[in-house]
């Protein structure tokens, strides 16, 4: 007898034990999915907003080689290569996005030229540049999406 209540009294924790150790479980299989639904509802840019970025500062580079402003086209080419890495690390399901490193060489070149202050260098390469940028939005076709030359300043606020 004194064994059959030792016995029931083991089952009885064992049971328990199980019990409170699924009910755990579930509530970390609960917050794990509920974490997993706020990661998915964050809001991440998507390609089109890096490259509207990508598009202001393009502009605003140029203006700032145009006047020999070497700080400024240093500064504004480096937004360009975070929105780019920025790319790489947002834009994963966009398969265009492989075709960013193109982009590279073009922007080795104009940062040399920016740091030598070399003007004529600075407008062959944002011709290389420019044309580079075409060249993906050909290979992946946008190329509807037609970047040029600016020939005015993109902002009446900013002094270039
Ligand atoms: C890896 C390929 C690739 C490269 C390189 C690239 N683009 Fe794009 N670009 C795209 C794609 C794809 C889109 C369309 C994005 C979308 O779906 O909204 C786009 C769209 C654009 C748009 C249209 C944005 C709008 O909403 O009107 C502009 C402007 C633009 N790119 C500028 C540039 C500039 C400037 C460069 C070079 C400095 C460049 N892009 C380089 C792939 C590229």
């Amino acid at each position: 007898m004194k064994n059959m209540i030792f016995f029931m009294l083991a089952m009885s924790m064992l049971l328990l034990a199980a019990c409170s150790s699924s009910n755990g479980n579930l509530t970390m299989q609960a917050k794990i999915d509920s974490l997993q639904k706020q990661l998915n509802d964050t809001y991440k840019p998507g390609l089109g907003e890096f490259m509207s970025g990508i598009q202001v500062h393009h502009e605003k580079l140029f203006f700032a080689g145009q006047h020999g402003n070497w700080k400024l086209a240093d500064f504004e080419i480096h937004e360009i290569m975070e929105s780019l890495d920025d790319i790489a690390k947002y834009s994963t399901d966009r398969p265009e996005s492989k075709l960013v490193p193109m982009l590279n060489t073009p922007l080795d070149s104009l940062n040399a030229s920016i740091a030598k202050k070399d003007a004529a260098g600075f407008n062959k390469n944002f011709i290389l540049l420019t044309n580079t940028c075409n060249n993906c939005h050909h290979a992946v076709n946008y190329d509807f999406n037609k970047v040029k030359i600016p020939t005015t300043p993109p902002f009446s606020n900013q002094e270039f």
